[in-house]
């Protein structure tokens, strides 16, 4: 069943955050949605513009459909990740998104307000809500990129969301994208996660730069051939103090594509007589299902599908 962020984030406000995880390609829409089932968690299919590019915007649509189908028991967003106007514009009249980030974090304040407001009443005229960014997450998102983490201020965060009527706000509290997340021991925000919410009681917060990047999961992947050097992530002990500071929404992308990079280079250094694609897959389904599920777990979104089911029934 797609449903909407904000349908989500009521439930979990406070207690617990729902997973955002970032999927390209079929092998990984079966293994999250198994993943997900199967940990008995409601969770967010985030489908980026290069997601959207790598093979075609109307297969990841379709593959959602249908993923539906697969898997009835699914409660899920289908959320446009870092937006521009125009993509969110495409994916608003898409029929299949229930959920756009627009990103227009990079533009001042009042032109970020502007944008995020236009995309907000298209999307609010046709059922969909609407994720907004303030602050810059140091290195790349998408298009932008920046030299250092710019935080979000709280008070701007209040005066934002007020004017811009979005749904639900990405912070940043000093996370960034990909492997390479800090140097030394660089600490996370959660005083402004506090600020914020004192400010804005009951309005959702989203953590983007989320993955944990394990050391195990890099050192399989170095000693199967791969070279990651100097890697680092977010501690997932943090997960449940984020949410109970009004985190409803965690992104995972990197973690993902660490477990695939894993996956098929054990496959192929251990068997190096195959060559179908089918019999890696075959290995990585239930191995990102298992991730997606372990994840679930630290988030404190695993169980609560039927209770989210039974309050969407209502
Ligand atoms: O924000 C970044 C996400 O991890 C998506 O990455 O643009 O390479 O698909 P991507
Ligand atoms: P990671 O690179 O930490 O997985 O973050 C993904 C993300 O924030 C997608 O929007
Ligand atoms: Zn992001």
């Amino acid at each position: 069943m797609i449903v909407t962020t904000k349908e989500l984030f009521q439930q979990a406000y406070g207690k617990y955050a729902v997973g955002a995880y970032n999927i390209n390609n079929l092998e990984q829409t079966m293994g999250l949605f198994k993943g997900n089932v199967e940990s008995r968690a409601p969770f967010i299919v985030q489908l980026s513009k290069g997601a959207r590019s790598y093979s075609h915007k109307l297969m990841l649509e379709t593959m959602m459909t249908t993923a539906d189908r697969i898997f009835p028991e699914a409660v899920f967003a289908v959320h446009l990740d870092h937006g521009d106007e125009a993509t969110c514009m495409d994916c608003i009249n898409s029929g299949v998104y229930s959920s756009v980030l627009i990103d227009a974090s990079h533009e001042v304040l009042e032109k970020n307000i502007e944008i995020t407001k236009r995309v907000v009443d298209a999307a609010h005229a046709k059922g969909l809500v609407v994720e907004a960014e303030l602050g810059l997450l140091k290195g790349v998102e998408e298009d932008v990129e920046s030299d250092e983490h710019v935080y979000t201020k709280p008070e701007e965060a209040e005066y934002f969301v007020k004017q811009s009527g979005c749904d639900s706000l990405a912070c940043a509290i000093g996370t960034s994208h990909g492997a390479f997340k800090f140097s030394g021991d660089q600490k996370l925000r959660f005083d402004i996660l506090e600020e914020i919410q004192r400010r804005l009681p009951g309005f959702p917060l989203v953590m983007h730069g989320s993955s944990s990047v394990p050391k195990d999961e890099v050192a399989r992947i170095n000693a199967a051939g791969g070279n990651i050097q100097g890697a680092s992530g977010v501690d997932a002990a943090q997960f449940l103090g984020a949410a109970k500071l009004g985190v409803t929404k965690i992104n995972i992308d990197t973690d993902g594509r660490l477990v695939w990079c894993r996956v098929h280079r054990e496959f192929f250094r251990d068997q190096p007589e195959k060559f179908d694609l089918r019999d890696a897959g075959k290995v990585f389904i239930p191995e990102y299902a298992r991730f997606i599920a372990a994840k679930n777990v630290l988030l404190g979104s695993a169980g609560q599908l039927d209770v989210v089911r039974a309050a969407l029934a209502k």
